[in-house]
């Protein structure tokens, strides 16, 4: 592996050139491989919809696509998603559109500070296309969000009646 030539000895490798594609786009960033896919999204790319809540893998706020299953962006390799397809946050509206689920997120008031809420749109869509749709199950497959100003119900409740409107379809 070639190192950057500002690598102090034993530091890993350095720098290189990786390629994301990010809601459709390909774009090309410098970073090293230790960079997770939250930091390129937030700080090489500017894309702040995904949040860092632990970064650590409990809280959910950092939630994203890969290849469109749900991964936790501050556990993921950034270089590890060359390849394939990440989407975020900003890639559920079409345009000034917004995502039924945003939609509903709104209509239902389901948030409050809303920090977690991308991370909870991102994994509330999926669930629905995982098939875990039921009543019983909504809570159980979003667990894995919290939401420090507990808008638990109101959140469920917008899942419910997308998946009502959809017929059990996120996507
Ligand atoms: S920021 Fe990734 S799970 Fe909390
Ligand atoms: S709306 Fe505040 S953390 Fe969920």
């Amino acid at each position: 592996m070639r190192m950057d030539d500002t690598s102090p000895p034993g530091a890993g490798p350095g720098v290189r050139t990786i390629r994301l594609t990010v809601n459709g786009r390909t774009r090309e960033l410098r970073i090293e491989p230790r960079v997770s896919l939250l930091d390129a999204l937030r700080e090489h790319l500017a894309l702040t919809g995904s949040k860092k809540g632990c970064d650590q893998g409990t809280c959910g706020a950092c939630t994203v696509w890969v290849d469109g299953s749900r991964v936790l962006a501050c556990l993921t390799l950034a270089i590890a998603c060359e390849g394939r397809e990440v989407t975020t946050i900003e890639g559920m509206s079409d345009g000034d559109r917004l995502h039924p689920m945003q939609e509903s997120f709104i209509a239902h008031d389901a948030f409050q500070c809303g920090y977690c809420t991308p991370g909870q749109i991102m994994s509330a869509v999926a669930l629905l296309d995982e098939g875990h749709s039921a009543d019983g199950e909504i809570a159980e497959w979003m667990s894995g969000n919290l939401c420090r100003c507990a808008a638990y119900p109101n959140i469920r409740a917008a899942i419910r009646e997308v998946r009502d409107a959809t017929g059990g379809a996120g996507r």
